[in-house]
């Protein structure tokens, strides 16, 4: 994808976190992976404000151009995209349910068989760390070992994925696991799913790229669909509709 298209992914899917709840002000940033480094939204510029110009292009050294600041969370950004080569998007927001959860220093137990959407049977909280610090960087990478999100202690959320969409979807799943949970603990801490159900639940998601657009190809366990009765298909055979028309 060119850059130009990437500049506009990230602020389409900034103004998308703000516009479904997931998000609020200018909390949270995004980033994309380029070759040597990112494109990462600049620091405190609101979303409806955004043009393409104002993403920064940032190499992993550290060095970055153009005419705004990056996000103060720049680190934890190229950190993750340096260390993690299994994705291209870093995705951080406050949302509501994750951050309350995370104010509590509680991360999301196996309490729902959907917690495996992040890659393992549970979603760690990291500890807390002053935001924009290499020390919240350290500790949000090593929450994330295995994983494609963690809550950030006393702070928010953080999702990784390879595309915009599914950076999104992930989000909002787990803000809606965090919100299950909040609600859940009201009655209680609810009993949790053993490590072999998550594992299985894990090998079931993996064979039916679930909650993915399913890429039929390589999708392993997936229903055949059903071949067109003979019947219907004569019916809709073009071939018929040409020889009828040809008679009147
Ligand atoms: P930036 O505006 O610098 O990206 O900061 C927002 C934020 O969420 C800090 O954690």
């Amino acid at each position: 994808m060119s850059h130009t298209k990437l500049r506009k992914g990230i602020i389409e899917t900034c103004l998308e976190m703000n516009r479904s709840g997931l998000n609020q002000g200018t909390s949270g940033n995004v980033s994309h992976r380029i070759d040597g480094g990112m494109l990462i939204t600049p620091t405190s510029l609101p979303y409806a404000q955004m043009k393409p110009a104002d993403i920064v292009a940032m190499n992993f050294d550290g060095t970055y151009s153009g005419h705004r600041l990056p996000s103060s969370e720049w680190r934890f950004h190229r950190d993750i995209l340096k260390n993690r080569t299994d994705v291209n998007i870093v995705l951080h927001t406050h949302s509501v349910y994750c951050t309350t959860l995370a104010t509590h220093e509680r991360g999301i137990p196996s309490f729902h068989y959907m917690v495996a959407v992040a890659g393992g049977s549970d979603i760690r909280c990291s500890d807390y760390a002053c935001f924009g610090t290499q020390e919240l960087s350290d500790t949000a990478l090593k929450a994330l070992e295995g994983r494609t999100a963690c809550l950030l202690g006393h702070h928010g959320l953080i999702v990784l994925a390879d595309t915009f969409e599914k950076a999104l979807w992930r989000a909002h799943e787990i803000e809606t696991l965090a919100k299950m949970y909040v609600h859940a603990l009201a009655i209680g801490e609810p009993p949790r799913l053993s490590e072999v159900e998550m594992n299985q639940v894990i090998e079931q998601m993996r064979r039916m790229s679930y909650g993915q657009t399913p890429d039929l190809e390589s999708a392993a366990d997936r229903p055949r669909p059903a071949k067109p009765s003979k019947k219907k298909a004569a019916k809709k055979s073009p071939a018929k509709k040409t020889t009828k028309r040809t008679k009147h």
